[in-house]
């Protein structure tokens, strides 16, 4: 008998280190109730598309700067994920907001990885190198990563898992950042895409 496993759509827009995770995880097992079936980029340069085509999964691209409005940008984003008959979708260093019609129609199917303790450093303008600058500057001690469901308000979704990560004397933001993909995000990504998947496949 084969186990019905979620069809999970990866959304990014560059290089894609917490694809990889998701690949690396799939691959070792600690994701098993879950496949990703496409990944998709906002992007037509983003390494992540080489990353794709390195583990042989399909790949898409929906160009965010080709679409005249952000109503046609998440139509064929919207078409693509569908098209694959996606179970899951996971914002993994996807740079574009969703709107709330978007997050409407997916509600609690999708989850983004962001790279800090929300409610610290995030919402909109906080994406990327620009948290891990914005916490250096208010000089936190401590940081880390969030996975968590995707609503109508950026990074305001219900939290699904959480990992602190100590910042270090001579922190540049890029050193931090490093540091909190390695010891956080890699780790609770991958996590949070088996736990949401085997909720999405029991249902
Ligand atoms: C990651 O740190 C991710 O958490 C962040 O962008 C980076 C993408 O790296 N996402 C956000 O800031 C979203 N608000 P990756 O492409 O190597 O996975």
């Amino acid at each position: 008998m084969t186990v019905k496993k979620a069809r999970i759509a990866v959304l990014v827009s560059g290089g894609g280190t917490n694809l990889q995770a998701i690949i690396d995880a799939e691959k070792s097992g600690i994701i098993k109730s879950g496949e990703v079936a496409v990944v998709i980029s906002s992007n037509p340069g983003a390494y992540a598309l080489e990353r794709a085509k390195a583990a042989g999964i399909p790949s898409e691209v929906v160009s965010k700067k080709e679409a005249s409005s952000r109503a046609e940008f998440e139509e064929k984003l919207s078409d693509t994920i569908d098209r694959y008959g996606t179970d899951l979708i996971v914002l993994a260093g996807f740079m574009c907001i969703l709107s709330p019609e978007f997050t409407k129609k997916y509600e609690r199917k999708i989850i983004n990885v962001h790279p800090s303790l929300i409610p610290s450093f995030c919402g909109e303008g906080f994406y990327g190198l620009k948290v891990h600058e914005a916490a250096l500057k208010k000089g936190v001690k401590v940081t880390g990563a969030t996975v968590h469901f995707v609503n109508e308000i950026p990074d305001g979704g219900e939290i699904i898992m959480q990992k602190a990560v100590s910042v270090e004397d001579g922190d540049t933001p890029e050193i931090l950042q490093k540091r909190v993909m390695r010891e956080a995000e890699w780790i609770i990504l991958p996590a949070a895409v088996e736990y949401v998947s085997s909720m999405v496949i029991s249902k």
